[in-house]
């Protein structure tokens, strides 16, 4: 079992990126990508993506989360904002966010400087989401140790007792983050593992430096 593993590879014989072909500025680039991705129908959630977070004193942690909004301000994700990730962020607002599209190939990698979003937003879509999400939000102390799933339970029955009938609020404690980037880079396997990478730099005066990196 242990031995096949080192067998396993695919050779990615996709069309290649080129540089005429970029967009001026990765949120566009991504866009396009991100829409492929969607478009290809075989990917389960083409939004889901590893948020890597350090320690002040530098130990990563990653996670996935859901990219819930994208613009020139950043890229946006809701979590709860007492969980690991938000102390890590707290001590160090340094992060890295990744797609794979495995399927068609490609991978984006994002590295950026990360704030909460206004309360505004998060209101919004805390919202949009469904009742129970909304109730599970209250009733988990994501990260935190628990005795069992039946703490998660009684939680659950207390809060939803507690907001019976009404509109429930916006937990002090959840909301979203957006990463805003430095520098984002798009990657498209390619034969003999000659793959096309392009790297977008923010410049001082917020245009992007465009940078084909050796694979
Ligand atoms: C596909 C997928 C999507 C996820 N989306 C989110 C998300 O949007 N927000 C979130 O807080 N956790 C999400 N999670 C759970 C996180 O990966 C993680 O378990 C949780 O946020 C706690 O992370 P932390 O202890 O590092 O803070 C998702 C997990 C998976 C597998």
């Amino acid at each position: 079992m242990t031995n096949s593993i080192s067998n396993l590879r695919i050779s990615y014989e996709t069309d290649g990126l080129r540089r005429r072909e970029l967009a001026a500025d990765p949120f566009s680039q991504f866009g396009l990508w991100l829409q492929q991705a969607i478009d290809s129908g075989g990917i389960l959630e083409s939004n889901a993506m590893t948020l890597a977070t350090a320690t002040e004193d530098g130990f990563p942690s990653a996670r996935t989360v859901l990219l819930k909004e994208f613009n020139e301000a950043g890229f946006v994700f809701f979590t709860n904002y007492d969980s690991q990730k938000a102390h890590e962020l707290a001590e160090n607002p340094h992060a890295a966010l990744l797609f794979h599209w495995g399927e068609l190939h490609r991978q984006v990698r994002l590295v950026g400087t990360v704030a909460k979003v206004s309360v505004a937003e998060s209101e919004a879509y805390f919202h949009s989401r469904p009742l129970g999400s909304q109730l599970g939000a209250w009733a988990s102390r994501q990260s935190e140790v628990i005795a069992n799933r039946d703490v998660l339970a009684a939680e659950l029955a207390r809060v939803t007792e507690l907001y019976q009938g009404q509109t429930i609020p916006l937990p002090l404690h959840w909301g979203g983050y957006r990463l805003s980037p430095k520098t984002v880079e798009f990657w498209q396997g390619r034969p003999d593992r000659l793959h096309d990478r392009f790297r977008y730099s923010r410049q001082a005066n917020n245009s992007w430096l465009i940078e084909r990196l050796s694979p």
